[in-house]
């Protein structure tokens, strides 16, 4: 979903560890815990089913690749918040995880030897072992979400599932243009330019029809010129590359606009919701008005020179803008014209 901006730093190292420690995340109902329930699944399998009925708005696929594309949609597993096994008094699962672990209180630089060593013996040793499908790829604590392209698996960790992003307390609007979008996100890392080369069981398969595979690639094209254009001033003005980030902006236009069907859908069942007290935006200005707002962020300029060499991910004011710049809802909701910036009459579209 975003880049890991902290891994070099203490809080982030620690983060990426598979930080599963029953302390912190025993005792009695920490919110992760409530909002593992299905809330989260629930609206995956809203997002899943918008995915598949946008299907049908495309032109450039024919039907045999949508059916494999539906199949591969409705296939994917999720994970979300933790893994059950650490609230478990004594987890097996969870001692084996630490014990080739040797940390000390005083040494830094040898704990992060220890990771790595641990790290490395751990991967090595999945070397022609049948994959673990409840195996967690990530941390709890971390603020971020997955897609196993291998595992056509969506992972969720509980440090994502808090406000801007979700909340039983915030507005479905809020929650759709947030945590929706991001789920939107995942699911489409599954049809983007790597991700369409696994099959529904994560193996490395070619499921298109000749046909359906030029058309995404020509579709692609658009948005390689359209972020190419983008020139990031803080990075020394160089250009946003449009062929590395490409899987990145395929994701995010795919999310946003999965996101906001199927809110769209929930506000014909579960009728609109009140306008906020203080903000004169209706419902779907606050949909878009969230997905921005998670993308909020700052880089100190020689950080922005590195990723634009290095990030798949566009920076965030061009992810937000990107995306938004596609996105006929977007235009209607805030009424701008053709042919302004936020209304070009070229759109990029793929999902
Ligand atoms: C654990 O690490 C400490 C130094 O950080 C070292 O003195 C000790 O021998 C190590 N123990 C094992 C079992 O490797
Ligand atoms: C699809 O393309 C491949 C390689 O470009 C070619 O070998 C194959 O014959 C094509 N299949 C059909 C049905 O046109
Ligand atoms: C960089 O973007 C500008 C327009 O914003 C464009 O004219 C130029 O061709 C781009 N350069 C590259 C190398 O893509
Ligand atoms: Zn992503």
């Amino acid at each position: 979903f975003g880049a890991l901006r902290s891994r070099r730093k203490c809080l982030g190292f620690v983060l990426l560890l598979q930080v599963f420690s029953r302390r912190r995340v025993s005792g009695t109902e920490t919110p992760s815990r409530r909002l593992k329930s299905f809330t989260v699944s629930d609206l995956i399998s809203k997002i899943q089913t918008a995915y598949v009925e946008t299907l049908e708005e495309l032109s450039w696929m024919d039907s045999p690749s949508k059916e494999k594309a539906r199949e591969k949609a409705m296939a994917i597993k999720e994970h979300i918040g933790y893994p059950d096994h650490i609230l478990q008094e004594s987890s097996q699962k969870l001692d084996q995880e630490y014990a080739h672990l040797n940390f000390s209180e005083e040494h830094y630089f040898e704990n992060i030897l220890e990771n790595l060593q641990s790290e490395a013996q751990k991967s090595l040793k999945k070397l022609r072992e049948p994959v673990d499908p409840d195996l967690w790829i990530i941390g709890a604590a971390v603020v971020n979400a997955f897609y196993s392209p291998n595992r056509n698996q969506i992972v969720f960790p509980a440090g994502i599932l808090q406000p801007p992003f979700f909340s039983k307390h915030q507005h479905q609007a809020l929650n759709f243009g947030g945590i929706g979008m991001v789920i939107g996100h995942e699911i489409t890392h599954g049809f983007d330019d790597n991700g369409r080369n696994f099959d529904k069981d994560g193996n490395m398969l070619n499921w298109w029809s000749n046909y359906s595979a030029d058309h995404f690639k020509e579709q692609s094209q658009c948005m390689v010129q359209q972020y190419g254009n983008f020139i990031w001033n803080l990075a020394g003005g160089q250009n946003v590359s449009g062929i590395s980030t490409l899987g990145e902006n395929i994701a995010d236009n795919g999310g946003v606009r999965q996101a906001y069907k199927a809110y769209l859908k929930w506000v014909e069942t579960e009728g609109e919701e009140p306008q906020l007290p203080g903000l004169d935006m209706d419902h779907k200005q606050l949909f878009f008005l969230n997905f921005a707002q998670v993308w909020c962020g700052a880089y100190r300029p020689e950080y922005a020179s590195q990723s634009i060499k290095t990030d798949s991910h566009s920076p965030l004011e061009y992810r937000v803008l990107g995306s938004l710049q596609n996105f006929e809802a977007f235009s209607e909701a805030f009424q701008c014209p053709i042919g302004s910036p936020m209304n070009p009459e070229q759109k990029c579209r793929v999902w």
